[in-house]
């Protein structure tokens, strides 16, 4: 089967519905922390991360081709030359089918080739396994063990991981 091709843009007021819809997914906000709130209150958070987006934090819609949203990706922190990779895939009827990688993948080349970043860094419980599989599959050097967290309410303790853009092979996204 082709995989779906994904594509990294900036998050638009027309996203806000379909990211808000996701707070409705009791097995995606229990992964992804996400507290229970109303679905206006999580529209108007998404329609303020638009418009006055938080400092340091670049945070990137994943679009299929059809131009749906599918999850977000971010590059944050204040170092110009380094950030911290996240992603999420939403809702969790798409989780298992590659997303998720592809995403990742994604926002490792915009931060190399579009963001001109020194270095790229990712952190996951250990117990996040669809996380780890990610960052280990995108061929990341593990640095080591962080400090303690919690995921799914057991607790666990951070993987650390980083790469550098001398060591970035590229990607299928590029
Ligand atoms: C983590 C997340 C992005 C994975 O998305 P996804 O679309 O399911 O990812 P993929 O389909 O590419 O799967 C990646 C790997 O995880 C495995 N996987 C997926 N779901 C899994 C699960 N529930 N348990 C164990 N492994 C799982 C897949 O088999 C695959 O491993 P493989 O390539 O070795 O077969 C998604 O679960 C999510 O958004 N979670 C909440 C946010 C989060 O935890 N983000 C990561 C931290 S920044």
């Amino acid at each position: 089967m082709t995989p779906t091709v994904l594509h990294l843009r900036p998050l638009q007021h027309r996203d806000a519905p379909a990211l808000a819809g996701w707070g409705r997914d009791e097995l995606f906000c229990r992964h992804v922390g996400w507290a229970a709130t109303s679905s206006a209150a999580l529209h108007d958070f998404w329609v303020r991360q638009v418009e006055d987006p938080p400092t340091g934090l670049i945070r990137l819609a994943v679009e299929n081709a059809d131009g749906g949203v599918v999850g977000y990706v971010d590059l944050h922190g204040s170092n110009p030359g380094e950030k911290e990779l996240g992603f999420v895939i939403g809702p969790s009827r798409r989780w298992g089918a590659g997303l998720g990688r592809r995403a990742a993948e994604a926002g490792l080349t915009y931060g190399f080739k579009e963001l001109g970043l020194d270095c790229i860094w990712a952190e996951a419980p250990a117990a996040n396994t669809a996380s780890v599989r990610i960052l280990r599959s995108l061929q990341m050097q593990e640095t080591g063990e962080g400090g303690p967290g919690v995921f799914l309410g057991e607790d666990s303790h951070y993987l650390h991981f980083r790469t550098k853009r001398a060591d970035w092979t590229g990607s299928r996204e590029r």
